[in-house]
């Protein structure tokens, strides 16, 4: 496990005190062909890294140091199925989800691909006939509304892939995704909804999730109350679930046909690729769902066979440790210039923050430096009107992934090139900033008067060297949507090997779950508060007073 005291990390820290003093500008300057040094391209995916701080002898550097983590060794366990997620005993094995080849995975001794397989059929069967108006509710109508039912990775995975190929979406099926327990959220969505039409997914690994579960009975009830006395012939007409509990959801009433299994290997942030993405199916078909999977194959093969420097998940992954490690940056900025790819930094969040959101290694000795930083964002050009100007002049160091797809997926004349203009501007303007020489001239050149332009000078230079990575896609369309999701999934992974950290699992929820079992009783007045610290006790005695339990 690489720690700070490894010659690799001594060398990076040597070489960070070399160049700090150097400017993005300094390093274009220094080298004209540095844009083709630092592209990567696959597939038509195009990753621009040279606008980050950094020079190919930090990268070297940094392939040492993802040498010293046995990264190789690492991957090489992660795709032959090794419980690499040794805390809750599992392997990680979401890559079988897309692998599309014939053939054993992860080996002919260890095959798990039937089981796929057959999940994978029976998902084609399944999309096709609510697609093709063939599956029809209790009183015979076809089905228009599809509701995910679901939480964290059972969420936000499929909402994240179905609102970014929502110019791929069946025109006949809406799709809504509900997953808080604020009975707001599914209130008002039933409101809008018809029963005899509606079809509910309840995808849940565990089929245990507080959220998914409260969310599940009462959209039951509400189906069940229209149905009246043939309700239990209704139940499966409109429930079907997805999860490894098979038998918690024939507890629920759905009878195994409509239980789409998953696996304990498959993690739930990682989970889009499994019969968690039945509403993806259900959005653009099953044909769209596999060109997403053979995206995210695509990924898998470059990780498992690119040399290091020209591999896009390493590199990711090695930046965002220069950025986090050796310049010090706190958070990490996602900003998507496409309307559709809204959901894109929350999704990253869950991946990065529930990964990597950690300060004890694989082998329970606390971290010997900072992990994960703090992953945000929103879709641009919004956020240029909102949080941007910290971005350009806050004194923040913070690295920015810029993504776009060079077409529109909802074109309308005249809107792309501004797009894509602000998008190139922003990184431009963050790397290189604005001297006071610049600012000066050009408040000159608009005629403003000499006093005026010593006082307005400090406001307007633009220090830049705010580094970033630019990813754009050719079109957001199944197939580079998946190679992009999986993309950062590699990275994720890289970085935990870097880090030293078991990435897959996530004990840092159960605290908060734990208590919250514990105070429900006291907050319904059937339980005691006895042991709780004071601010908790006397809060709930006030919400007792003024809630509506
Ligand atoms: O609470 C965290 C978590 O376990 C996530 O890791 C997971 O994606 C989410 O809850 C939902 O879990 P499930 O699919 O079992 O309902």
């Amino acid at each position: 496990m690489p720690n700070i005291n490894t010659p690799a990390w001594k060398a990076l820290l040597a070489h960070r005190d070399q160049i700090s003093g150097l400017h993005l500008r300094d390093l274009f300057a220094a080298d004209p062909d540095r844009f083709k040094r630092f592209l990567v391209e696959l597939d038509g995916l195009l990753v621009d890294f040279s606008k980050q701080r950094l020079d190919e002898e930090a990268l070297r550097l940094l392939i040492d140091l993802a040498e010293t983590a046995r990264l190789a060794e690492w991957r090489d366990r992660l795709f032959s199925g090794d419980k690499i997620n040794f805390s809750e005993k599992r392997a990680v094995l979401h890559p079988a989800l897309r692998h599309l080849k014939l053939g054993a995975f992860p080996s002919a001794e260890n095959d798990v691909m039937p089981e796929v397989r057959a999940v994978r059929a029976q998902m084609r069967q399944f999309s096709e006939k609510v697609r093709g108006g063939l599956w029809r509710g209790f009183s015979g109508e076809a089905i228009r509304d599809v509701v995910n039912v679901g939480i964290g990775g059972s969420d936000l995975g499929p909402k994240t892939v179905v609102r970014s190929l929502s110019a791929y979406q069946h025109p006949g099926l809406r799709m809504h995704f509900v997953s808080n327990i604020d009975s707001a959220h599914l209130a008002k969505l039933l409101d809008s909804l018809d029963p005899r039409s509606t079809l509910f997914v309840v995808a849940s690994k565990t089929f245990t999730t507080q959220e998914t579960m409260l969310n599940a009975y009462t959209a039951r009830e509400w189906l069940c109350a229209a149905a009246g006395e043939d309700w239990a012939r209704a139940l499966p007409l409109h429930f079907v679930a997805v999860s490894s509990a098979v038998d918690k959801a024939a507890a629920f009433g759905l009878p195994e046909a409509n239980v789409f299994r998953m696996w304990d290997w498959v993690g739930g942030r990682y989970s889009l690729w499994s019969a968690v993405g039945l509403s993806i199916a259900l959005a653009i078909g099953m044909n769209g769902f596999e060109r997403l999977l053979s995206g995210a194959q695509t990924i898998d093969n470059h990780f498992r066979e690119a040399p290091f420097e020209r591999n896009l998940p390493v590199l990711m992954a090695l930046v965002g440790v220069w950025n986090t490690n050796f310049l010090g940056a706190s958070t990490s900025a996602v900003l998507p210039y496409n309307e559709s790819l809204r959901f894109l930094p929350s999704f990253l969040q869950q991946l990065e923050m529930e990964s990597n959101g950690k300060t004890v290694g694989r082998d329970g000795q606390p971290l010997s430096c900072q992990a994960n930083p703090i992953v945000w964002g929103e879709i641009g050009s919004n956020g240029q009107h909102a949080f941007f100007q910290l971005l350009h002049q806050g004194g923040w160091l913070v690295p920015c992934d810029f993504i776009a797809s060079a077409q529109s997926d909802f074109p309308l004349p005249g809107h792309q090139a501004p797009l894509m203009a602000n998008f190139l501007a922003q990184s431009a303007a963050l790397a290189f900033g604005k001297t006071e020489a610049e600012a000066r001239s050009e408040l000159e050149a608009a005629g403003v008067p000499a006093d005026q332009v010593a006082s307005l000078l400090p406001h307007k230079v633009f220090a830049g060297n705010q580094p970033s990575t630019t990813i754009i896609l050719p079109r957001l369309d199944p197939f580079h949507l998946g190679m992009l999701m999986a993309l950062y999934e590699h990275k994720v992974f890289v970085q935990g090997v870097v880090w030293g950290i078991n990435s897959f699992d996530q004990w840092g929820v159960e605290l908060g779950k734990q208590l919250a079992g514990r105070l429900l009783p006291a907050l319904q007045g059937v339980g005691d508060t006895v042991g709780l610290d004071q601010s908790t006790r006397e809060l709930i005695a006030w919400c007792r007073e003024h809630g509506d339990f």
